[in-house]
């Protein structure tokens, strides 16, 4: 771009990154054959095609003056309500749940709403980077805590406030994927949840809890959300906000989302929704609407998971068949990712480059940490785009550069 322009950047924009992962999924996109397991792409198998035709065309003949119309930047007051339906809170007030333009757009209003330049999140480490970097958009620094099987470890979180705040540390929110993190695959047990909470409590810190994977469990029991154990056991609803997404159980391309907190943090994140999107779009938030309402959103969760469970246990299975024994990984028991530790001091970056020339792809484990705290003997590998016979093709390729 012409360099006078550049000078006029605000310094927001000039320290603005490309993201590697959409730059790593643009280099798979040119690569011929390539088996990739980089990007946290959703079948095209699993996108209900017909039925969402059909529904579009139905709303925008039969409901179109009102969904082609300019809407409320709260969103849809129908899509609200099949979402409290099918969400088992029928009770929530519409000023506590908001639309937004898929999870990232209420991340991203979330942090707008708390952070000035310089306030601290707590995050998990590894993080995802496309939340760091809405919050880094945000001028928000990112502090993490290490996790162990379980999460976010409690201890570390505690002495990690202690210490902010006896620093008088502008700490804004703690930052959660409990379910199927990613990048790690890893779930949060009800106990650890709990501990979350009340540290939460304890320094009277908010929780952001990122819930896009919640639906797609392929094994073990269900288990209560941060959000709603806030409500129900701590009664105090002010503690957590919950951001949920329709990407990986509809389809990212809709950009659907939902947010549900206390108003005192709905309100002003729907004002900042009115200066940047306006709505969310209206068709597209019947068109969910109605496909919930019409029963066909849990049928179609069952078909994803009856797709992507055999993709993770083949997954699981070639890792085993396939890598040598100084290498270990998550059991997901849902959502998309597994994380690989390598237990030796090989550089996942450079294993990446080699990786491409054998036509397959993954995101070394560096690019989910902060910047200086980098560990490169990781790597992600979602399990969820390519298919049970590419999985196996796939691990192997990758097992015999290790070997
Ligand atoms: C943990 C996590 N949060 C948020 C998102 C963003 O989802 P959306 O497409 O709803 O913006 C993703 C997408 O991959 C994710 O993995």
């Amino acid at each position: 771009m012409d360099k006078s322009v550049k000078r006029l950047y605000s310094k927001a924009t000039a320290s603005m990154k490309h993201s590697f992962i959409r730059q790593i999924l643009k280099v798979t996109k040119t690569i011929p054959g390539i088996i990739s397991f980089a990007g946290g792409l959703p079948s095209p198998d699993s996108f209900p095609k017909e039925q969402l035709a059909s529904l579009f065309s139905r709303v925008i003949l039969n409901e179109g003056d009102d969904s082609l119309q300019y809407g409320t930047s709260d969103g849809d007051k129908t899509l609200k309500k099949a979402i409290k339906l099918f969400e088992e809170v029928p009770f929530l007030g519409n000023d506590e749940i908001m639309i937004t333009v898929g999870s990232t757009n209420g991340i991203y209003y979330f942090t707008r709403t708390l952070i000035d330049p310089g306030d601290i999140i707590i995050c998990e480490v590894p993080a995802f980077p496309g939340s760091v970097a809405a919050m880094e958009a945000c001028g928000a620094k990112l502090v993490g805590v290490a996790m162990d099987r379980q999460g976010m470890i409690p201890t570390l979180l505690r002495s990690t406030l202690k210490t902010l705040l006896s620093k008088k540390q502008p700490v804004k929110f703690i930052y959660v994927i409990p379910e199927f993190q990613n990048p790690t695959g890893k779930t949060m047990g009800l106990a650890r949840r709990r501990a979350i909470i009340r540290i939460a409590e304890e320094f009277n810190i908010p929780i952001l809890e990122d819930q896009p994977y919640r639906e797609l469990r392929y094994h073990g029991k269900r288990i209560i959300t941060m959000w709603e154990i806030a409500r129900t056991e701590f009664n105090d609803p002010k503690l957590v906000t919950i951001a949920k997404s329709f990407s990986k159980i509809l389809g990212p391309g809709l950009r659907l989302g939902f947010s549900s907190g206390p108003p005192d943090i709905l309100i002003p994140m729907i004002k900042w929704a009115q200066k940047v999107t306006v709505s969310p779009d209206c068709a597209t938030q019947r068109v969910a609407a109605r496909f919930i309402q019409e029963g066909h959103l849990t049928q179609h969760i069952q078909r994803i998971i009856d797709l992507y469970r055999p993709r993770r246990d083949a997954m699981l299975k070639a890792l085993e068949t396939y890598m040598p024994d100084y290498v270990s990984w998550t059991q997901p028991k849902g959502g998309m990712f597994v994380w690989v530790t390598i237990n030796k001091p090989i550089n996942t970056d450079t294993l990446l480059e080699r990786a491409l020339k054998r036509k397959v792809a993954f995101i070394p484990g560096s690019k989910f940490y902060p910047e200086g705290r980098e560990q490169c003997n990781e790597f992600r590998l979602n399990f969820s785009y390519a298919s049970e016979e590419q999985i196996f093709d796939g691990i192997q390729r990758i097992s015999r550069l290790l070997a």
